[in-house]
Parts: C-alpha cells; sequence; structure tokens
C-alpha cells in the first residue's frame, strides 16, 4: 500500500480511508466530532478523506456498514442510551475480534478500556488489526507499554502503521517529537508529570483539601481512572513511563518493572509544609540510562519550584528530556479533555495516510 500511497500522493491524487472505531465512550466520540469539523482540512490539505465503516462498544453493541456510517446518527444513538445494533449491517457478530476480522476497514482506531496490570484486552486487538494487515492508531496505553516491540515488528512484516501518540500527554507530540526531531540525539534521561489524577490530587492537598476531598474532587471533573487505586498507587504513570522509556529510549521495559511509589498518605499539612518550605510534591515518572540499561520509577519527590515540572498544576502535564544534544528541553500541555487525546489520533491517522508507518 506505501507505494500507492506516495504515488496517489504525488500526482494529488485523493487517499480514501477506511476506518473502523474500537470504543465510543469520551474519547472515541470527541474523536468522530473532530473528524467532522476537520473533513474539509483533511480534503483540502492531505488530499484525504474517510469513511467511518463501523463502530464496536462494550455495552452498545457494534455496528458495520461498508459504504460510511453516519457519524451523526451514531453519536445521537449513543448519547440517547440507544444501542448502534439498528445501524448495522450484516450478520451478528460475536465478540470485538470477530468485529475488527469482518469489518472492512484500512485503519481501526483503538480507544477501549485499559487493565494497567496486563494491557489487555487492547493488546489482543492490536494483534488481531495489525496480523490482518489493518492499520492500528490506539489511544490506549496497554498494547505500548505491555507488547511495543513484538507489535511494531508485526507492522513493519505487514506493511502497515503502529501509531500510538494520545498514549502520553494526550495529543501534545510528545512521542512525534522523539520520532521527527530528536534525530541522531542520545536520550539520557526522562522526566514528567504524566498523570491528571495525581498532579490534581496534590494541588487541592496544597489548597487544604482533604485526600478524601481532593479525589472526590477529581472524579467530580471525571480524570480518574474506573479503579482510583490505578492512579493513586501510580500504575498509570508507570505505564506511560514505560512507553516513553521503550520508545524513546529503546528500552524493554514493563509496567511491573517500574519502582513505584504512589501518593496515598500525603496529607494536605505535609503538602503545605513543603510549598511553605519552597517545594512542591509532585509524582515524578522517571526513566534514566545508565551503563546501557534504563531504569525507570514513579514517585512523590519534593521539587523545588526552579523546576518546570514543579510548576504544572490542576490537570496539567509535563515533560523534560535530557539528551547528548538539546540539554534540557520541556513541554507542558495545559486544559486537556477527551478532544486533545482525539487530536493525537487525527495526527497519527493523518501521518499514516501520508505513507508515514514508523
Ligand atoms: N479520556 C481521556 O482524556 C484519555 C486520555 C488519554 C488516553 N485515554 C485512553 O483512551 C481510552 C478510552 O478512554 P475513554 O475516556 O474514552 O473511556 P470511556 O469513556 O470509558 O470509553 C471506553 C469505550 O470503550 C468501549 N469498550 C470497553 N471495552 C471494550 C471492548 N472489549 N470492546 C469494544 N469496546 C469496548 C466502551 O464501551 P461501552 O460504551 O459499552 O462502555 C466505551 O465505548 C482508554 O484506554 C484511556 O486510557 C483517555
Amino acid at each position: 500500500m506505501l507505494n500507492e500511497v506516495l504515488f496517489r500522493l504525488e500526482k494529488g491524487i485523493t487517499v480514501r480511508i477506511d476506518i473502523a472505531m474500537l470504543g465510543y465512550g469520551k474519547v472515541g466520540r470527541a474523536l468522530a466530532r473532530l473528524l467532522l469539523r476537520k473533513v474539509d482540512v483533511l480534503r483540502d490539505q492531505y488530499d484525504l478523506t474517510f469513511r467511518v465503516t463501523g463502530i464496536a462498544t462494550r455495552s452498545r453493541g457494534c455496528a458495520i456498514n461498508p459504504a460510511g456510517l453516519d457519524l451523526d446518527a451514531t453519536l445521537a444513538a449513543v448519547e440517547a442510551g440507544d444501542p448502534l445494533d439498528g445501524l448495522h449491517q450484516g450478520d451478528p457478530l460475536d465478540d470485538t475480534i470477530a468485529f475488527i476480522k469482518t469489518c472492512p476497514a484500512d485503519l481501526i482506531m483503538e480507544a477501549t478500556w485499559l487493565n494497567p496490570r496486563t494491557g489487555q484486552p487492547a493488546t489482543d486487538y492490536a494483534r488481531a488489526a495489525l496480523g490482518a494487515g489493518r492499520h492500528f492508531v490506539t489511544a490506549n496505553k496497554g498494547p505500548v507499554a505491555f507488547a511495543y516491540r513484538e507489535l511494531s515488528a508485526l507492522a513493519r512484516q505487514n506493511g502497515v502503521g503502529f501509531f500510538f501518540e494520545s498514549t502520553v500527554m494526550d495529543g501534545a507530540p510528545v512521542l512525534g517529537i522523539g520520532r521527527e526531531a530528536l534525530l541522531a540525539t542520545t536520550v539520557r534521561r526522562i522526566r514528567g508529570v504524566l498523570n491528571s489524577t495525581t498532579n490534581y490530587v496534590l494541588t487541592r492537598l496544597e489548597e487544604g483539601a482533604s485526600f478524601d476531598e481532593a479525589v472526590a474532587g477529581a472524579r467530580e471533573i471525571g480524570v480518574v481512572e474506573a479503579d482510583p487505586s490505578t492512579d493513586l498507587e501510580g500504575w498509570d504513570a508507570a505505564v506511560k513511563i514505560v512507553v516513553l522509556a521503550n520508545v524513546i529510549m529503546g528500552a524493554d521495559l514493563r509496567p511491573g518493572d517500574v519502582d513505584r511509589t504512589g501518593i496515598t498518605g500525603i496529607t494536605s499539612a505535609e503538602a503545605r509544609a513543603v510549598l511553605q518550605a519552597g517545594e512542591r510534591i509532585k509524582l515524578v515518572c522517571e526513566a534514566v540510562c545508565t551503563e546501557g540499561a534504563v531504569r525507570a520509577s514513579v514517585r512523590p519527590v519534593r521539587l523545588p519550584l526552579s523546576d518546570p515540572l514543579s510548576q504544572v498544576s490542576q490537570t496539567s502535564s509535563a515533560v523534560t528530556f535530557e539528551t547528548d544534544t538539546l540539554h534540557h528541553l520541556t513541554m507542558i500541555e495545559g486544559n486537556t479533555d477527551p478532544t486533545t487525546t482525539a487530536y493525537g489520533m487525527l495526527v497519527d491517522m493523518i501521518n499514516i495516510a501520508r505513507g508515514r508507518y514508523t
């Protein structure tokens, strides 16, 4: 397909990409809306059109239409609490793997649930899609944290793309910078504040809220994972630093390899005392390369206010790369929401449509 895509791009011929979506929750629906909002930009600036030929969910059924689903109708159905089955053409499907194999699509865009301790079921979805010669874009950290090397090799073997920009810091181009801009560079250390829930809780503790009040506040604004311990005990942060270490530093870590301490037990009095002393407590994710081996950790750290990572509050996140060429490079992302995550997936889709598969 790569040669065909390059040929079409050179000739200015519009490329049409058929998309199957796995998951139609906050991110999946934000992606659908973003695709609708960017139809003209995709066509005019990238010679790219698309059809969404299928959508799969866990409890709302699935719909496949080889001629393309009406996205407004799918959004209206799900938001009214109706199943998608009414829009389905063809035989009923048993499960999501059957959907991946059946739905006529060039690209699978995946935003389902993650078990951070196993990376499943999304890792199996990635295997099924890439093995069947479909490009795979995911917002889900699981496949990358647990099977990055295997899935990248599978994508190469099958001549398809495997991209996952939204897995760390939503749509901020953290992985894209590693891939496109940090060329001929050794990344020696990555440090980040990468989990929104814990950063929000720590900010609220500094403001005087109790731990339970701060967690309740995070739940109210919708940033907490279904199981709050995933965030509070540092699992989500561990999965993210593994993604960065494996993709940008060439490590081969799994989340269980991360030396991990969460924020449970930190009190408002402690957070306020640290602030009065001119520092802030942050849940810092770190990957360091020493003597050829990469080690990763997640732990609460007292940071001086001069450290850019200390400056991110609420649900913002930040990452600092230390390299042999650029000494310190920090990226900060604020005001995240499902659309910022969907944006990273859109960028991945455009890159694939442009024939960039790695
Ligand atoms: N929310 C964010 O801003 C954000 C940011 C970065 C990354 N992510 C990642 O993006 C993914 C989706 O997040 P979200 O906030 O959109 O979650 P969500 O609102 O809970 O939506 C998850 C969707 O996946 C579906 N689903 C779950 N298991 C499935 C299965 N086995 N097969 C098919 N569909 C399945 C659910 O179906 P039902 O509708 O039937 O429940 C739902 O439609 C997660 O991996 C998350 O970690 C999210």
